[in-house]
């Protein structure tokens, strides 16, 4: 008898993205859609017209697996220029299919099974499932609202001698807290102790506000040598769907780094890279005006919240709002993020997806905050029409 083929062990261990599934709910219920990070509006003239010059000149084949020189040296010298951190482009730099893959690439690279990696929790959530695909146990340490400190002893408590890496998100996502130098600090430190890897996730770099910088570890001293920084194009040039990220590597790691990387995907595309290496050549009047523009949407989104009911922890960085949805008297954040996709047509994410135990997160929701003002105020419409909070 002939039976059914079966997805693997490995797969079974975690579930379809939480995020992307409320994006196709929004989809099926014509919802305004506040879950997923992407923007809905355009992407810079200059980088769309330097992506349809290099179609048109014809460089449509493969790029050099680890990624083409001028995108390589563009990485490489904005962030020696940002961050007075030399790196030496064709020893450190490694292109990727996003910084999904860049993550996924590094973790294969550089974690054996049973190796243990520290990450934060509420976490973006493909740690967990990276985490797991790469063999790794994943170990917890909690950032606690309002500002979603962490606790030293709890922090030193999770390293020990099968500590192989830990993740930092910062600009985080979906807190927007930003890792202060001290925290970093203090993070470093432990690497040192115990021979750690930080693998940084910085795609939010340029997004933060309120005269906050972005600290990367890379830059603390002595942590270049066990710092990987992971980054993209996507959210600091409004192209999600480009699939343009990176590594940046101590040299011992890029070459392991590389050989993941071709034959997870040979490289990323040709043509995006072109406009890539232009996009990291925008004047820094660039980044000021799109941290401007998210301050706006940010005050935007807080306002409508806080007016319909939500408890806003407000956002340091990056482009979403966790919120507390205590006052709406749901069970939990799931049946709300139903009723407010289904019935108010409004789409967000269920606070618990971003933890490893969902009771922490059933009183949160997150909310994005990359739209439109017309979105967000048809957001705004949908819930004075429709949802109602049981408590003030
Ligand atoms: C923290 C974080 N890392 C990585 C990504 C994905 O980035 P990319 O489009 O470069 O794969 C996201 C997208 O939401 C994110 O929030």
């Amino acid at each position: 008898m002939q039976t059914k083929p079966r997805g693997s062990k490995k797969a079974a261990q975690f579930t379809e993205s939480v995020i992307r599934e409320m994006t196709r709910l929004a989809q099926r219920h014509q919802a305004v859609n506040l879950s997923q990070g992407f923007p809905d509006f355009a992407a810079p003239a200059a980088i769309k017209d330097a992506a349809c010059r290099a179609i048109l000149d014809d460089i449509n084949q493969y790029a050099v697996t680890w990624g083409a020189r001028p995108m390589r040296e563009a990485i490489a010298s904005a962030f020696s220029r940002r961050y007075g951190v030399p790196i030496v482009a064709d020893e450190q730099v490694t292109v990727c299919c996003g910084s999904t893959e860049a993550m996924m690439a590094t973790l294969l690279a550089t974690v054996d099974p049973g190796d243990e990696v520290i990450v934060f929790e509420p976490f973006y959530e493909n740690y967990g499932p990276d985490a797991i695909v790469s063999g790794a146990v994943p170990r917890y340490v909690t950032l606690r609202e309002p500002d979603w400190a962490f606790d030293p002893a709890e922090l030193a408590a999770a390293f020990n001698e099968r500590t192989r890496a830990i993740i930092i998100n910062t600009p985080n996502n979906p807190t927007g807290k930003i890792f202060s130098r001290a925290e970093l600090e203090a993070i470093a430190a432990l690497c040192r102790q115990w021979d750690v890897l930080a693998i940084t996730d910085e795609i939010y770099e340029h997004i933060v506000y309120d005269g906050r910088a972005h600290v990367p570890m890379a830059a603390l001293d002595g942590m270049a040598d066990r710092t990987i920084t992971i980054n993209g194009l996507s959210k600091t040039f409004s192209v999600t769907g480009w699939r343009i990220g990176w590594t940046i590597s101590p040299p011992s790691v890029t070459g392991a780094i590389r050989k993941l990387h071709d034959f997870l995907t040979v490289g990323a595309p040709a043509p995006l890279q072109e406009a890539g290496a232009v996009a990291l050549g925008l004047p820094d009047s660039y980044y000021a005006d799109l941290a401007a523009g998210y301050v706006r949407r940010r005050d935007m989104l807080l306002e409508i919240l806080e007016r319909h009911g939500f408890t806003c922890y407000k956002p340091s960085g990056a482009y979403y709002i966790m919120t507390d949805i205590s006052s709406f008297g749901f069970d939990d954040d799931v049946a709300f993020a139903r009723h407010l996709v289904e019935h108010v047509g409004v789409a967000a994410v269920p606070g618990s997806s971003f933890y490893r135990d969902a009771a922490r997160g059933r009183t949160k929701v997150r909310f994005c905050f990359s739209k439109r003002d017309e979105t967000m105020q048809e957001a705004d419409r949908r819930m004075t029409a429709k949802l109602r909070r049981v408590r003030t």
